[in-house]
């Protein structure tokens, strides 16, 4: 299993040019499903998340053609409507296929994600979703088996707000019979992302970014070209590394418009940031003090501070001045990186779902294991400060979604390399 070598005390310096993001493209694949036309998608970043989609996709009928960064889709052949559990398992937003599967097909059969290492992240919402809008579903063997002559339009109400959970909804949605409204709806720019994409499909979608959803169905959707918005968690994952080497960093081909509560904090944290246009979106130019102080945070769901950005964010209040407090509210179990932290000298006491953080003055390299993806981040944050040599075991998770970290950090100035 491939690690990753870091050699820490660089400061990070330069330019980098941000990735499409990884959680608008994965439901964006999925819309494809829903027409009988291609649909081209510019902006898909190479990552091993976007390749396991591309494989259920390809697996189910679906004609896929891949060219870098762009991947056309046609999803003329559609004819076996099943995600079998060997592809679902490595990947839980492979349940994204289900609702447009039953939207499309009138079947599906697409096994449930099991739990994974930052929760039990179940999907009741979607199935109580799909039910309400007329599907007969059961679960058999581990699967979710959905049929129905045609869904019909619904008001749905989801008991918490959920990402895929809306996006899956807002697909099945487009070719139901009537209108559907989906209350507490997530408001994430990457369901408005999808939301773009399947209007230029046909779709009659107002309220995407707000929690109110309106969807009048329509009969059949047609082939469109979208290209897929920036990733933030990316950007913000760069501008947190940057922040804790004192760095100053340029990133382009992103936006600062989706990362007002990332950036707000890292002001806080006594960073400088502005943005410029870039020819691709915009630019955005951080500069760091010599030490950061601590800051405070707390997830929610967007436009509040995102659970995918808070172990970069225990990681520079690692080594801030002061002391924070991190408040997790959207899976119960993601700190597992505050041990491996910790085995870098890291002083983080948790309780329950807070994790009390007192910034010591140096960390010091040593192997840790990435425990998720944006663990892994958070792991490489700190190895890019601490003195010495990081090892970080377990890089497959990286490999999901960051494309080219490698050769990212190189260009600024950090010194990783990849252990076969
Ligand atoms: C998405 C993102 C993920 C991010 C998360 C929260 C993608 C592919 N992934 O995940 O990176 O960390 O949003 O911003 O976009 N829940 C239920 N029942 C359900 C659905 C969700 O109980 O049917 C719970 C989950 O366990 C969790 C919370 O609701 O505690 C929010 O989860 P959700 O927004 O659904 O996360 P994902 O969409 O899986």
């Amino acid at each position: 299993m491939d690690k990753l070598l870091i050699e820490g005390g660089h400061r990070l310096q330069g330019e980098a040019e941000m990735s499409g993001a990884k959680n608008a493209a994965l439901p964006i694949l999925c819309a494809a499903l829903l027409t009988r036309e291609p649909l081209t998608l510019t902006n898909v970043p190479q990552l091993n998340d976007i390749g396991t989609m591309l494989k259920l996709l390809a697996q189910m009928g679906v004609a896929v053609q891949r060219d870098g960064s762009v991947v056309t889709l046609d999803a003329s052949g559609l004819d076996n409507p099943l995600a079998p559990y060997e592809m679902v398992k490595t990947m839980r937003a492979s349940i994204l296929v289900l609702g447009p599967l039953v939207a499309r097909c009138g079947e599906a059969k697409v096994s449930l994600p099991g739990g994974c290492a930052i929760g039990a992240r179940p999907v009741d919402q979607h199935i109580k979703g799909l039910t309400a809008m007329g599907a007969d579903i059961a679960v058999e063997h581990g699967y979710v088996v959905a049929r129905t002559s045609r869904l019909r339009g619904a008001r749905l109400f989801t008991d918490m707000v959920t990402v895929t959970g809306t996006e899956n909804l807002m697909m099945a949605a487009v070719l139901a019979d009537g209108e559907t409204v989906i209350e507490n709806a997530a408001r994430e720019p990457e369901v408005v992302d999808l939301a773009n994409c399947l209007v230029a499909m046909g779709a009659r979608i107002s309220g995407a970014g707000s929690d109110v959803i309106r969807i009048q169905g329509v009969e059949r959707l047609h082939g469109a070209t979208h290209r897929i918005m920036p990733d933030r968690i990316e950007t913000g994952t760069y501008l947190c590394a940057a922040a804790a080497t004192g760095g100053e960093i340029r990133l382009t081909g992103t936006s600062a418009a989706y990362l007002d509560a990332v950036v707000d904090k890292l002001m806080d944290a006594g960073c400088d940031i502005r943005t410029e246009k870039s020819p691709s979106f915009e630019a955005i130019v951080l500069r760091a003090p010599r030490r950061l102080k601590a800051v405070s945070i707390r997830t929610a769901p967007y436009p509040a501070f995102p659970t995918d950005m808070q172990a970069q964010f225990m990681a520079i209040n690692a080594l801030a001045e002061g002391t924070s407090i991190i408040r997790e509210t959207i899976f119960e179990n993601r700190f597992m990186h505050a041990v491996e932290l910790a085995r870098l000298g890291a002083d983080i006491r948790i309780d329950g779902n807070t994790a009390v953080v007192q910034g010591v003055a140096q960390l010091d390299g040593a192997t840790v294991m990435a425990t998720d993806l944006r663990a892994s981040a958070g792991l490489i944050i700190a190895g890019l400060v601490a003195r010495g040599e990081t090892v970080i075991e377990r890089i497959y998770h990286l490999d999901r979604g960051y494309e080219r970290i490698e050769q990212k950090l190189a260009a600024l100035g950090a010194t990783v390399r990849r252990l076969s």
